[in-house]
C-alpha cells in the first residue's frame, strides 16, 4: 500500500487551489467526489502565497484548503513548497539565481530559478519546510510529503562561484589530494595539470572538448548537489512525522539525475510522464518508463504522480489523447505496478503559462466534456481495485541501466556521437514488449541473480564490481546480451586496456580490433538467411572461443563477425557488435529468451498489452488493447475482469483501446 491513510487505489492531481478565488474551492471538492480523487498534491507552487515577504507567513488559506478536503474526504499529498522561490529570494539574493555552462544567468519569471548549491535557497527553502511540517505534522489528512517538484527539470546543474566551490569540495571528498584527482582526470593530456584545488572549475564553457572525467565528475557532482536538497527536506520532515511516506516525482529516463541512488532514498517511487500521443509507439516507451519505476522501487508499488487526461502545452504542437486513450495508458501504469494515478493538474489554469495544458476540470463546463466523462469513469473504476493492492510483476528479464555509464557513453568526442543510451534501451525493450516478456531494469552492480536472461545494451562504463557482478551471472548458468561499446571505460572514463573489451573478453569469448561508426545513411548487411541490414556501428570481431552467429556482408571488412555466442560457466554470453534492423535483433530476443528459458506473459494478438501482477493468493493478468480494432483473446487461465465484474473461461473480446484486469482462477500457468 502507497500510503496508510489512503487504502485504496489512489487517484487525484495536483491541486493548486492558489489560483482561484475561495468560492471555486467549494466547486472543486464537489467536483472531487464526483470523479472519485481521493488524494491531491497541494501547494507545490505556493512558496510565494505562503511567504509573501521574507519571515512572514501566511497558512490561515491553507489550513481552510485542507480542512475543506479533508471534510470531503480528499486526503492530501503535501508539498515542500520549495519548487519554486518567489521574487524576493532573487531580489535579495541574487546570487541564489543559478548560472549556465555560458555564464548566463537565469532570472525569476519562470520557475526554479536557484543554484542548488545557493545557501540562501537553502537556508529559507529549510525554514518554510520546517514551518509547514510543524504547522501540518499532526493534521489528519496529511498522507503523503511530496518534496519539491521535478528536481532538475530545467536546472540540473549550476555554474557559478558557488557551484565551482562545492564542486571542488565535492572532488576533495572523491579524490582526497590533488595528484589522485590529476591521475583521475588524466590531466597530463593538453597541459590540464592542477596545482591548486583554486585553479579547478566546473566545465564552464571552454574553447573545446572539456576534459571528459572532469565532464562526468561534474554531472556526479550535480546530480549529488540535488540529491542534498531532498536529504534537506526529507530530514525536516522525516523528524515531523516519522509515519508519513515521502517521496519526489521524478521525470522517467531523466538523465541529469541518477535515479538509483535516489529511489533508495525515497519511501515511494513516484513519476510524472507525458507520452506523445502523435507517436505510434508512444505506449511502448510509456510503458518502458513504468517498468523502471517499478525496479527503481525493487518492485514496490509506485504512483503515477502527473499524466495530462488530454493535452501538454510544451511541444510546438500539442496533439491531444484520442478518446480512451488516458484510460488505456493509466492502466498500463497499474499493469505495471502503480497503486496511484493523478494528473496535473485538477483545474485547467485561467492564467499563466499551463492554460492550455489539460487538466481534471476543463476550462469548459464539465456536463459537455468528454475528458471529465473519461476521468469520472475512470475514478469510479479505479474505486474497484482495491484487491490489486500489493500484487507485485515477475520478471525474468532484466535490461542494464547505470546512469554513470550513460553520462559517459554521450559525453563529446567519442567514435560516434549517434550512439544514444535511450535507443541502445529501446531497441531490445521494444521486441522484448512485443513478445510479451516482462522486463526489470537493474544497475549493472546489483543482485541479477532471480533473471534468467540479463541484457546490457551499449554498457561503455563499468566498474571492476559491476564486471564481476556479471561474470557470476554468466557463470552461474544466466544468458547475457550485450552490445557494441561495452566496457570500454572505467569509472573515471579512462580506457580499460588489453583490448577491446578489456573487461568481458573472456566472458565474450572475443576481442574487438577496431570499431567503425556508420556515415548517417550508411548501412552494411548480415550473411544470415534473412540478409538484414545494420548501421550505425560496426565492431570488428576476433572470436576467442566464441562462436560466430553472423557477419557483415560488405565494405572492407566483409567475412568480420558481427554476432557471436560464447559458452561461460554455466552460462552463455551473447554479443552484438552492430545495430541490426530491427526484425534481426527481434529474431535473436527470441533466441536469446528461448535459450534462457523466459516465457512470455501469455500469447496474445499483436498489439495487445500483457503483464501479469500477483500476490500471494491471487493472480492478476492485465489485458490491454492498443489497436483501433476489436481482439479476441484466447485466455490462459479463467477468470473475472475486475473492471466489469465479469466472468470469461477460455475467451476474451476488448473493444478497441479496451482494457481487462482478469483475476485468474489457476494461477501458476506455464504458457
Ligand atoms: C511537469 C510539472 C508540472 C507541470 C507539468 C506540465 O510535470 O511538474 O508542474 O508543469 O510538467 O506538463
Amino acid at each position: 500500500m502507497i500510503a496508510r491513510k489512503v487504502p485504496h487505489m489512489i487517484y487525484g492531481a495536483d491541486y493548486n487551489p492558489e489560483q482561484w478565488p475561495e468560492e471555486v474551492w467549494e466547486d472543486d471538492v464537489r467536483l472531487m467526489r464526483e470523479a472519485g480523487v481521493n488524494l491531491v498534491s497541494l501547494g507545490i507552487f505556493s512558496w510565494a502565497r505562503l511567504e509573501p515577504s521574507p519571515g512572514e507567513y501566511d497558512f490561515d488559506w491553507l489550513d481552510r484548503i485542507i480542512s475543506l478536503l479533508h471534510e470531503n474526504g480528499v486526503m492530501v499529498n503535501l508539498a515542500t513548497a520549495t519548487a519554486s522561490p518567489p521574487p524576493w529570494l532573487a531580489a535579495r539574493y541574487p546570487e541564489s539565481l543559478p548560472v549556465t555552462q555560458n555564464g548566463v544567468v537565469l532570472h525569476p519569471g519562470a520557475r526554479q530559478h536557484y543554484c542548488p548549491s545557493s545557501s540562501a535557497y537553502k537556508e529559507r527553502a529549510s525554514e518554510l519546510v520546517r514551518r509547514i511540517a510543524d504547522r501540518y505534522k499532526d493534521h489528519p489528512a496529511l498522507a503523503m510529503w511530496h518534496v519539491n517538484n521535478e528536481y532538475g527539470c530545467h536546472v540540473a546543474e549550476c555554474y557559478c562561484d558557488t557551484s565551482a566551490e562545492h564542486f571542488r569540495e565535492w572532488l576533495r571528498a572523491r579524490y582526497g589530494d590533488l595528484d589522485t584527482l590529476n591521475e583521475a582526470w588524466g590531466t597530463a593530456f593538453w597541459s590540464q595539470r592542477y596545482a591548486e584545488w583554486g585553479e579547478i572549475l566546473p566545465p564552464r564553457s571552454a574553447p573545446t572538448f572539456a576534459n571528459p572525467t572532469q565532464q562526468l565528475d561534474f554531472r556526479r557532482f550535480s546530480s549529488d548537489a540535488l540529491l542534498k536538497l531532498y536529504e534537506m527536506e526529507k530530514e525536516i520532515l522525516r523528524g515531523a512525522t516519522p509515519e508519513i511516506p515521502i517521496t519526489t516525482n521524478f521525470m522517467g529516463f531523466f538523465k541529469p539525475v541518477d535515479y538509483w541512488k535516489w529511489a533508495l532514498r525515497e519511501d515511494l517511487v513516484s513519476d510524472d510522464s507525458y507520452p506523445d500521443p502523435s507517436d505510434p509507439e508512444a505506449h511502448i516507451k510509456a510503458a518502458m518508463s513504468r517498468d523502471l519505476m517499478r525496479s527503481l522501487g525493487d518492485g514496490a508499488p509506485w504512483v503515477l504522480m502527473e499524466q495530462t487526461t488530454v493535452r501538454v502545452n510544451w511541444r510546438e504542437r500539442n496533439i491531444p489523447k484520442r478518446p480512451d486513450v488516458m484510460r488505456l495508458w493509466s492502466y498500463g501504469a497499474v499493469a505495471r505496478g502503480a497503486e496511484g494515478i493523478m494528473f496535473f493538474q485538477w483545474r485547467q489554469s485561467r492564467a499563466g503559462a499551463e492554460k492550455y495544458h489539460s487538466a481534471m476540470v476543463p476550462h469548459v463546463p464539465t456536463e459537455t466534456s468528454r475528458s471529465w466523462s473519461e476521468v469520472s469513469r475512470l475514478g469510479a473504476e479505479l474505486g474497484r481495485l482495491d484487491e490489486l493492492l500489493g500484487a507485485r510483476g515477475e520478471a525474468e528479464t532484466a535490461i542494464l541501466l547505470d546512469w554513470e555509464s550513460w553520462w559517459a557513453l554521450e559525453l563529446d568526442s567519442k567514435p560516434s556521437t549517434a550512439v544514444r543510451m535511450l535507443e541502445g534501451l529501446y531497441s531490445f525493450y521494444e521486441p522484448l514488449y512485443n513478445t510479451n516478456v516482462s522486463v526489470d531494469f537493474a544497475h549493472p552492480g546489483s543482485d541479477l541473480s532471480s533473471y534468467r536472461l540479463v541484457v546490457a545494451p551499449n554498457l561503455y562504463l563499468v566498474t571492476d564490481d559491476s564486471v564481476e557482478n556479471i561474470r557470476r551471472f554468466v557463470a552461474d548458468g544466466g544468458t547475457l546480451l550485450m552490445s557494441f561499446f561495452s566496457g570500454i571505460v572505467d569509472a573515471q572514463d579512462h580506457i580499460r586496456l588489453g583490448g577491446y573489451p578489456a573487461p568481458f573478453r573472456e566472458l565474450l569469448g572475443l576481442q574487438i580490433e577496431d570499431f567503425v561508426p556508420m556515415a548517417t545513411g550508411e548501412t552494411n548487411r548480415l550473411d544470415t538467411t534473412g540478409g538484414e541490414t545494420c548501421d550505425l556501428w560496426a565492431d570488428l570481431i576476433h572470436p576467442e572461443g566464441a562462436a560466430i552467429l553472423a557477419s557483415y556482408t560488405d565494405d572492407f571488412y566483409a567475412g568480420t563477425p558481427a554476432v557471436t555466442r560464447n559458452v561461460y560457466g554455466e552460462g552463455a554470453a551473447y554479443y552484438l557488435g552492430t545495430r541490426p534492423e530491427e526484425r534481426f535483433t527481434k529474431l535473436l530476443v527470441e533466441r536469446v529468451c528461448d535459450e534462457a528459458g523466459v516465457r512470455p506473459t501469455a500469447e496474445v494478438p499483436p498489439g495487445v498489452d500483457t503483464v501479469r501482477r500477483k500476490t500471494g493468493a491471487a493472480s492478476f493478468l492485465f489485458l490491454l488493447n492498443h489497436n483501433q480494432e476489436t481482439v479476441e483473446i484466447r485466455l490462459p487461465s479463467p477468470g473475472r475482469d475486475l473492471l466489469t465484474g465479469k466472468g470469461h473461461d477460455s475467451q476474451l473480446t476488448l473493444d478497441p483501446l479496451g482494457a481487462a484486469i482478469l483475476q485468474e482462477e489457476r494461477h501458476k500457468v506455464d504458457v
